[in-house]
């Protein structure tokens, strides 16, 4: 189907939803005020401080087994200086993207859905690091918001989308061709419409658009493919929205494994199982981690 088509479409759903949750002023002034040359660690504090929901999150995360410190670590500035500006963003993006999807009345688990992109954000930042990518943050950041669309249909279009869900139950067909087939459009189309609603930089945009089709990425292919892979990993090792997709792959047929090859040329000798069990390895940390952030939340 023509991809212009589709983005339409995405665009008349995500239009026809007034109440849109939006991604909290203070996350976009602490990006904005990260940019700034000279910028003080105790300003972007005092800035975050302000938002009580974004200050207690991130005391979860940089307590919780992705960070992790040493000791505890109990105040909010000495938590930004331990994990540096460039984490802060990070930090920043990602609890207000959860702050804006709290709600449990969608058709997929929410803590499995926060298991998938969290997943795919770490494994992301592993096959990164393996390829020489320049920003890991980027990689992390791109892999857990990836999916936004999912959590459109699944908040916004319940029903429809739960007889999406019931529709490929135990069968082989790939969620991606159901939402096509029932919606005239996919989670991607419509996660992009949300992403430049909320002024996403045009790189996540892309990654959201066109990480099930890296081949057509204009911006950053590498990440695209980056995503592409570790998103595949992650539905082969039931971190897939407790088993409601079914994926299977083959790694030497992928686009995004013959983008990262380009790049990387040391891939080609690269032993995949291993790499596999590496990144098996990261599985407990997500599973852990998005306990930390979401348990007593509820
Ligand atoms: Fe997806
Ligand atoms: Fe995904």
């Amino acid at each position: 189907m023509d991809k212009h088509v589709m983005i339409e479409k995405a665009r008349a759903l995500v239009e026809k939803i007034e109440d849109l949750p939006t991604i909290p002023a203070v996350a976009t002034q602490v990006l904005q005020l990260i940019d700034q040359p000279d910028v003080q660690i105790e300003e972007v504090a005092d800035l975050m401080l302000t938002d009580q929901v974004m200050t207690a999150r991130v005391m979860k995360m940089i307590n919780s087994p992705v960070y992790k410190p040493e000791h505890e670590v109990t105040s909010l500035k000495r938590a930004l200086i331990f994990l540096g500006l460039r984490h802060i963003r990070e930090i920043a993006l990602t609890t207000s993207f959860i702050g804006a999807f709290e709600s449990d009345k969608g058709a997929l688990d929410i803590s499995s859905f926060w298991e998938h992109s969290f997943g795919v954000g770490m494994v992301s930042k592993i096959i990164a690091k393996k390829i020489g990518y320049a920003d890991l943050e980027n990689a992390y950041i791109a892999g857990i918001i990836h999916d936004l669309g999912e959590v459109f249909l699944s908040n916004f279009m319940r029903d429809e989308f739960q007889t999406v869900l019931d529709s490929i139950q135990g069968k082989p067909i790939k969620l991606l061709d159901a939402e096509l087939e029932y919606f005239g459009t996919t989670h991607a189309e419509i996660g992009l419409c949300m992403a430049q609603k909320w002024n996403f930089p045009p790189l996540y945009c892309e990654v959201i658009a066109l990480h099930h089709s890296p081949d057509q990425a204009m911006v950053d292919p590498v990440l695209c493919a980056i995503v592409n892979l570790a998103d595949l990993f992650c539905g082969v090792r039931g971190l897939n929205y407790g088993d409601r997709e079914w994926v299977s792959f083959n790694l030497s047929e992928e686009e995004g494994w013959q983008i990262l090859k380009k790049q990387s040329p040391a891939l080609a000798d690269l032993d995949v199982e291993r790499f596999c069990y590496e990144l098996d390895d990261a599985i407990p940390d997500v599973k852990e981690l998005v306990n930390s952030i979401f348990k007593s939340e509820s």
